[in-house]
């Protein structure tokens, strides 16, 4: 079966070419193979490859920039996926598109359902929900969201703490947003499954799945869990103390949701893969990160 991989660069994508199931015929396309900002060549790279799926793992990431750059927040997150659905649509071929948390507003208090409405509160956000209504409009296109995530390479959360625990004697980190951090090998594994399952022709088969390791976190509480387990891994000397601060404190361009966690009930059962709890797949991805990092 061949798949068109997008972001094969990004942290995700990382993971997902490590995972590449048996039996899958993998096209890998970073920024230099395919410009996802451009719609002509998302059309055209499905013309020429006529992969059974595409796995859009590229994205604009940049949650804060994308407030003083939407219009390429749009092209790349929401103009893609458009052209990707609308390509597929002509050669048959399905499409897993990756959202995201902030596609809510975290108002509501409690773990957001697949079905539930969309509010995003950035740029960043708005972009995804839009990529995630186009990609929807293509019959076989399944639309996977996730939270918070980190993994051994790449610009993340962890590597970012890690480097502070490090340098830093004391760290200030946003005790009041409230979400689930994800690893990339458990988000890869679960969009393989994803794709597993071929395409969404029951009515009783979600389009919309969501998944997020096990388990709730402050980004306060990932920070303390990255320089406990740091220590334990080997990689950091000692941990830095780390102080709880509200959003207020730390202001951002971007406003976050304060309550993003995804329930993941339905789409654990229908993936058919049992989630762990976020420390302890945060101490296998600690174990991958080479010293220093
Ligand atoms: N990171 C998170 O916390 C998080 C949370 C929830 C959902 N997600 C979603 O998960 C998916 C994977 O994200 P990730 O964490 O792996 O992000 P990432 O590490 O930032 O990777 C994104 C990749 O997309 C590429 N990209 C950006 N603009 C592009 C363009 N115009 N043309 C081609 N490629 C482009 C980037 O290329 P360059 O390396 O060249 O910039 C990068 O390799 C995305 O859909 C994201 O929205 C992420």
């Amino acid at each position: 079966m061949k798949v068109l991989l997008t972001g094969a660069a990004g942290q995700l994508g990382q993971a997902l070419i490590q995972s590449r199931p048996e039996g899958v015929g993998l096209i890998a396309c970073g920024r230099a193979e395919l410009d996802l900002a451009d719609p002509q060549a998302c059309a055209a790279a499905v013309f020429e490859h006529r992969p059974a799926w595409v796995l859009n793992a590229g994205a604009y990431t940049a949650v804060d920039r994308a407030e003083s750059e939407p219009e390429l927040a749009h092209a790349v997150n929401g103009g893609a996926p458009a052209a990707f659905a609308e390509a597929l649509a002509s050669t048959g071929g399905r499409l897993l598109q990756v959202s995201t948390d902030f596609v809510f507003n975290g108002a509501q208090g409690s773990p957001y359902r697949p079905d539930q409405p969309l509010d995003p509160l950035g740029v960043y956000g708005a972009s995804k929900a839009a990529g995630e209504v186009a990609a929807l409009q293509l019959a076989g296109a399944r639309v996977l969201r996730t939270s918070w995530v980190y993994g051994p390479v790449g610009q993340n959360f962890c590597r970012t703490m890690l480097r502070l625990h490090r340098e830093r004697p004391q760290i200030g980190v946003v005790a009041d947003q409230v979400g689930c951090p994800t690893s990339t090998h458990t988000l890869a594994a679960a969009c393989w499954r994803a794709i597993g399952l071929g395409a969404p022709a029951a009515a009783d088969q979600p389009r919309i799945l969501h998944w997020s390791d096990a388990g709730a976190a402050s980004w306060y509480d990932f920070a303390v869990a990255i320089g406990e387990l740091g220590v334990a891994a080997g990689l950091l000397e000692r941990a830095a103390s780390v102080r709880p601060l509200t959003s207020v404190e730390y202001p951002t361009p971007a406003q976050r949701p304060s309550y993003s966690l995804l329930d993941c009930s339905a789409s654990r059962a229908a993936l058919g893969l049992e989630p762990q709890h976020w420390r302890a797949a945060l101490a296998q991805v600690l174990a991958e990160v080479r010293p220093a990092s």
